[in-house]
């Protein structure tokens, strides 16, 4: 008799952190025999590693959530899983509105995914949301990409932004040690890995709450530190970090990134409003002159760097004209991206409940004009690459166009150009950039880089 294979699914939802989660999950999951399946209806173990940062993200859970619910009464053994924020978020509260599920676990429990399984089929349903200290990543994850990796290098957050979920839901910050964050680095480099982008929601706290103190008083392990201490593990020829904070972004880290030769020259600082009573009322901590000085000096040292961010849209009692100082700061600064969202009022969050909260059309309205902008400014930005030998990265096939491959440049562009993918994947390529859009480029290949192998 043959026993069929078990199999899992994953979808996931957000930011960064939680495809590093995922990645992590699916890595138990195979070591405990089950195998990935693409699509949900095949999959014996279903998990949605959820986000919440505004409501149409959480709303978009519960409407796959109920289409499995469903299947659940025609298999019974099916077992479904949600993860990630709106799990923490909501807790027990799940349960009631979808008793189908299985198990609910936080952000902070994703590496117990092995053991919190392990007593759903002993027969338990279980809510896995009180906070915890997180145990060191001792499993493989099951990564997406052969080129590029993320490491975690600070979970949590320990801000107070008054329209923000996050740290409700990620709890308080944890560093880990840079012996164990070097180690995975070092794993991946003998793995081929190329590129690893470093990630944490304020990267900046990282070290903050390891023990040590240099004899200046300054901790220890600050962000800065761990570039130095990790930027030369063999193989990995490209690093990156994001997000982060205005408030903790030093001139000793924009220094370090333009000594260092792999960190690549992409600066991911979310500024959310370009008006200084906004950014106050959002606790955000800092001025809009302030950040405008940390773009100067980033400049300063690597006048070519790219700079991207979020903003939001439609705070709790943004005027116009405040709103037109977040549209002057895209104006002068002209950044390569920006994520720009309208503000979404989140359960637990002081602005939430405040007065002045501002109609949807307001929102909407501001959205488009901004987007508008954004794409004007970045289309700008990339004129720049026109006639440019750029260095791109190779990570995959362009799926619109067999014959191309795409990948990044080191200041993050997406860049297409003619080659085989299974030669030139994981390819440092020099590539003559011919063809300019707003958010992408395309190119001739001039020379594939050798590069030592580790
Ligand atoms: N830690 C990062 C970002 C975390 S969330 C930082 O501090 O910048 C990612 C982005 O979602 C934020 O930068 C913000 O622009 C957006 N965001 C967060 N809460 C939001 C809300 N309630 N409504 C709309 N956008 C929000
Ligand atoms: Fe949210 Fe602010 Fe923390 Fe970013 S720094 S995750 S916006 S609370
Ligand atoms: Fe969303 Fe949680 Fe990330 S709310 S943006 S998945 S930290």
């Amino acid at each position: 008799m043959t026993i069929s294979r078990r199999h899992y699914h994953i979808t996931t939802f957000g930011c960064q952190m939680n495809k590093a989660d995922s990645e992590r999950m699916a890595g138990i999951l195979e070591d405990m025999g089950f195998e990935w399946s693409e699509d949900p209806n095949q999959a014996d173990v279903i998990l949605y590693n959820t986000c919440t940062i505004r409501d149409n993200a959480e709303q978009k859970v519960y409407s796959y959530l109920g289409r499995q619910a469903k299947r659940k009464h025609e298999q019974p053994d099916l077992t479904l899983v949600v993860a990630g924020c709106v799990a923490q978020q909501e807790g027990e509260a799940l349960l009631r509105r979808v008793p189908e599920l299985d198990l609910v676990m936080g952000p902070q429990h994703a590496n117990r995914l092995k053991d919190l399984l392990q007593q759903v089929f002993d027969g338990n349903q279980i809510v896995a949301t009180e906070p915890i200290h997180i145990i060191e990543d001792i499993t493989k994850p099951r990564r997406d990409s052969k080129v590029t990796a993320w490491v975690n290098v600070i979970y949590g957050c320990n801000e107070r932004c008054t329209y923000c979920v996050v740290p409700s839901v990620r709890g308080v910050e944890q560093s880990r040690t840079p012996e164990a964050i070097r180690a995975e680095i070092e794993e991946l480099g003998r793995q081929g890995y190329k590129e690893i982008t470093l990630l944490g929601q304020n990267i900046d706290a990282y070290g903050r709450d390891l023990p040590g103190v240099t004899p200046e008083g300054r901790h220890q392990h600050t962000f800065t530190d761990l570039l130095y201490y990790v930027h030369d593990v063999p193989g990995v020829e490209r690093i990156r970090f994001a997000t982060s904070h205005p408030r903790y972004f030093t001139e000793r880290l924009i220094r370090a990134c333009a000594e260092l030769p792999k960190v690549c020259e992409h600066f991911h600082i979310p500024f959310q409003s370009g008006d200084n009573e906004v950014l106050k009322r959002m606790a955000r901590g800092y001025t809009h002159e302030k950040y405008r000085r940390i773009i100067d000096t980033i400049r300063g040292y690597m006048p070519d760097a790219a700079i991207s961010a979020d903003a939001i849209v439609g705070f709790p009692t943004e005027t116009e004209a405040q709103f037109e100082n977040t549209l002057k700061l895209v104006e002068d600064i002209g950044f390569d991206q920006l994520n720009t969202a309208a503000y979404s009022p989140r359960p637990g969050t002081p602005a939430a409940v405040w007065e002045n909260q501002l109609s949807e059309e307001v929102k909407s309205d501001r959205l488009q004009r901004l987007n508008h902008l954004v794409a004007i400014k970045a289309a700008e930005r990339s004129q720049r690459y026109m006639g440019r030998l750029e260095e791109v990265l190779v990570e995959d096939q362009n799926p619109k166009d067999k014959t191309q491959v795409m990948g990044r440049t080191r200041t993050n562009r997406l860049t297409f150009f003619n080659g085989d993918i299974n030669e030139l994947k994981g390819k440092l390529v020099k590539v003559k950039i011919t063809e300019v859009r707003a958010f992408s480029l395309t190119g001739e290949p001039v020379e594939v880089r050798e590069m030592a192998s580790v």
